[in-house]
């Protein structure tokens, strides 16, 4: 009975604070196939050239958004770590020098594997870089963020699972006129390990061809999903997430951390969280430490906005991967009201997902007190995983929908959110099925700490104000 009565205060109180209750999508999308492209398609053409760079890709270098690393793979022997850049076009005033490596993976050999970290950069700027030597160099831009401040205005790409197959190069294309700055990656990148022995190694690099044309101009903030695990007993292979940090470096020493697959960075008015799922995260463990003493160092009053990006999603309504995120949630859901993170990007369920802002810190194994209640202080809860890789679409929800749950929808897609200053953001997810640049769902997004001191400070006025009058009025009796 009681059980009763708190869940309709809990329907009734979710209806009052949403307004309305969640929508499932009735969109279906016309069937395309989920199969990766052929390697001897353009998309994964390789560049002109004996020996030309390829798979080039760039990620922000360090805390403050003034560095960068560029990475790529030269095929056939290790030619050049250097990056030439500068100003303009051709005209390279400064010259980093890198290092390479590279990595065996069952029969595979890769190719060499540069990084070169760029340094001392402005903020605000167009520089132009070059790689590579003679007939082979290849030429690229990017472009630093503004000065970390608290009203700098930033749009950021979320995409996760992203493969890479007919609907992979769809939601690829589709970010690519979004106007975003730089990708918040969700996880599950190349799904190389879809493929076995020589092939997996093969498929990192058609996927690296891939993305270069935005991941060459633009950094992708990295993070991993279960397909960079890539445990494989069969042929020997038992080096968790090896291909991932042979090819995708991350700045993660520039924020204390211990491992690449979490980290943080601050860029423009946002302190980025990156949190690896399959990586130990319960009490005591290193990411766990890691993540304790990063949420000190977020200063509300210089980046407004806290994202955490995770693989697995703590709150979804998917049959697909249903619960798989709990574990999660009981570690670090308390930490993530208790610093008011404002929202949280997560991938894994191919689908789409949105949450209202909710929380579930009563629950506990004895408390008898187990559902989700809305929560102003807790962070919106975001899926997007749903890139467009060869698994397909994870197409069945369950039912009913949750009262958690706003919006829900089983297709392909990407989302951008455009920080306009400390207040206000813009947030919408884009459906690749449209064509063109169509908002399905979209919301404005206020900041949790600067929209509540915005309130306290109202009613501080007020108080200061409603006292000046009281002793005007006094004085004057
Ligand atoms: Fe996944």
């Amino acid at each position: 009975m009681l059980l009763h009565l708190f869940f309709s205060l809990f329907v009734f109180l979710t209806l009052i604070d949403n307004g309305n209750a969640g929508v499932t999508s009735s969109f279906i999308r016309s069937e395309f196939p989920a199969v990766d492209i052929p390697l001897e398609n353009e998309v994964f053409a390789v560049p002109k050239g004996y020996n030309a760079p390829q798979q080039v890709h760039i990620t922000q270098g360090d805390y403050e958004g003034k560095a960068v690393i560029v990475s790529w793979v030269t095929p056939d022997k290790p030619g050049s770590s250097e990056v030439r850049y500068g100003l303009s076009k051709g005209k390279y005033d400064f010259t980093a020098k890198g290092s390479f490596t590279n990595y065996t993976f069952y029969t595979y050999k890769s190719g060499y594997i540069h990084k070169c970290f760029l340094n001392g950069l402005q903020y605000d700027t167009k520089y132009y870089y070059e790689i590579g030597n003679g007939d082979s160099a290849r030429n690229f831009w990017f472009e630093t963020p503004p000065k970390v401040d608290p009203d700098a205005s930033y749009t950021f790409g979320i995409i996760g699972d992203l493969g890479q197959t007919y609907n992979s190069l769809s939601t690829l294309q589709h970010y690519m006129n979004s106007g975003a700055k730089s990708v918040l990656f969700v996880g599950d990148l190349s799904y190389a390990d879809r493929y076995k022995y020589h092939d997996v190694g093969v498929r990192w690099d058609s996927w690296g061809r891939f993305v270069e044309p935005s991941t060459a101009y633009q950094p992708w903030i990295w993070n991993t999903g279960n397909h960079e695990i890539e445990y494989m007993p069969y042929m020997g292979e038992v080096t968790m997430f090896k291909s991932y940090l042979y090819r995708y470096p991350t700045p993660y020493q520039a924020s204390n951390s211990t491992s690449p697959l979490w980290y943080s960075i601050r860029r423009a008015s946002a302190h980025i969280i990156v949190l690896s799922t399959y990586s130990p995260f319960v009490k005591y463990t290193p990411q766990w430490k890691w993540l304790r003493e990063e949420f000190k160092n977020v200063d509300r009053e210089k980046t407004p906005w806290l994202i955490v990006l995770m693989h697995v999603p703590i709150y979804n309504s998917n049959v697909a991967h249903f619960m798989e995120g709990e574990s999660m949630r009981s570690v670090f859901e308390a930490w993530f009201i208790e610093h008011k993170v404002d929202v949280i990007f997560a991938g894994h369920v191919h689908a789409y997902e949105r949450s209202y802002r909710i929380s579930n810190i009563h629950f506990n194994i004895s408390s008898g007190d187990p559902y989700p209640v809305p929560d102003e202080t807790a962070p919106v809860y975001i899926t997007v995983g749903d890139g467009g890789n060869k698994e397909g679409l994870a197409a069945r929800f369950r039912d009913p929908q949750p009262d958690y749950s706003a919006f829900r929808e089983s297709s392909y897609g990407h989302s951008t959110l455009e920080i306009k200053n400390r207040s206000h953001a813009f947030y919408h997810w884009n459906r690749n099925d449209d064509g063109k640049k169509v908002k399905i769902d979209s919301f404005v997004l206020h900041n949790l700490y600067w929209g509540q001191n915005h309130q306290q400070r109202k009613s501080n006025q007020n108080r200061l104000r409603s006292l000046i009058l009281n002793r005007a009025s006094t004085s004057l009796l």
